[in-house]
């Protein structure tokens, strides 16, 4: 038992509290495993994988504002990217293919840390001050999980096409302009909200990587901070761009 923590052994809570046990050998045990510092490297070293593919996949959605012919070409350069050294596609299924382990150790080093956070204090504190990192802590979980069913709904609508009202391979262009037509607000309102909380994630995130990676001096911080706002931002601007373009004609 452990009473360090409750001020008030005879309420029920406390009573409630108290009795968990402290972690047996055989939890500590399985507990090892890479270090707490490792963990937290394979986030930011996965986590920053994962924003520079949102950069260049941004950067390519805007070519929407070149015309369909100019998307079009884009949509064939990826599937060619590699030509003649990998067959057509190899490129696209690399990248899935990393994508997919990017994401698999993100998830991995975040649920380790947080289990690891909860062994290292079995009782939780009796009266907690809301704080502010663990606000973001908890935005970040339920961030992820919503990040991770938009995903499968995004793949779905435009690269499989089967939520897409027009799914047409061969037009890319006409494939997203449909997606996000006026009659289909809910679709763009979908996408905003989705993007707002990439938005959030990020800003979080690429945060917690440069502490983890870089400087931990208050200049560091300062400037941390400055970073991950800026890059937010500018990623949540590039990506709501497309969608509003089009519900309102811009694109059409
Ligand atoms: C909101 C604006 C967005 C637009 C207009 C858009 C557009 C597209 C299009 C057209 C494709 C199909 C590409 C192709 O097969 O050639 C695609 C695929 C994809 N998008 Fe997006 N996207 C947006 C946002 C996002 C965001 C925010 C993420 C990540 C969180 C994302 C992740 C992906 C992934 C993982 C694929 C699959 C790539 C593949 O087929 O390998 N997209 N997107």
């Amino acid at each position: 038992m452990h009473w360090t923590t409750c001020d008030r052994p005879g309420h029920s809570l406390c009573v409630a509290l108290l009795t968990r046990a402290r972690p047996t050998p055989a939890q500590n045990a399985r507990a090892k495993g890479p270090s707490t510092v490792g963990q937290k490297v394979v986030m930011a070293a996965t986590g920053i994988l994962l924003v520079l593919f949102l950069v260049a996949h941004m950067l390519g959605n805007l070519k929407v504002f070149a015309g369909a012919s100019a998307f079009g070409e884009y949509a064939q350069w990826l599937r060619r990217l590699g030509d003649p050294v990998l067959p057509q596609t190899a490129y696209l299924w690399i990248q899935r293919v990393v994508l997919l382990l990017a994401v698999g150790g993100h998830i991995w080093a975040a649920t380790a840390l947080t289990l690891r956070a909860r062994r290292a204090r079995p009782v939780r504190y009796a009266h907690r001050r809301p704080v502010r990192g663990s606000y973001a802590a908890r935005t970040m979980r339920w961030g992820g999980v919503i990040i991770v069913l938009f995903v499968i709904y995004h793949i779905l609508d435009l690269t499989t096409g089967h939520l897409n009202p027009v799914a047409d391979p061969a037009n890319p262009y006409a494939t997203v302009v449909a997606d996000f037509a006026p009659g289909r607000w809910y679709v763009t309102l979908f996408y905003g909200l989705a993007v707002v909380a990439i938005g959030f994630h990020l800003r979080h995130g690429v945060y917690s990587a440069l502490r983890t990676l870089g400087q931990q001096t208050s200049r560091g911080e300062r400037r941390a901070r400055a970073f991950a706002l800026a890059l937010s931002v500018l990623l949540c601007g590039g990506y709501l761009a497309v969608p509003f373009a089009v519900l309102t004609g811009v694109v059409r």
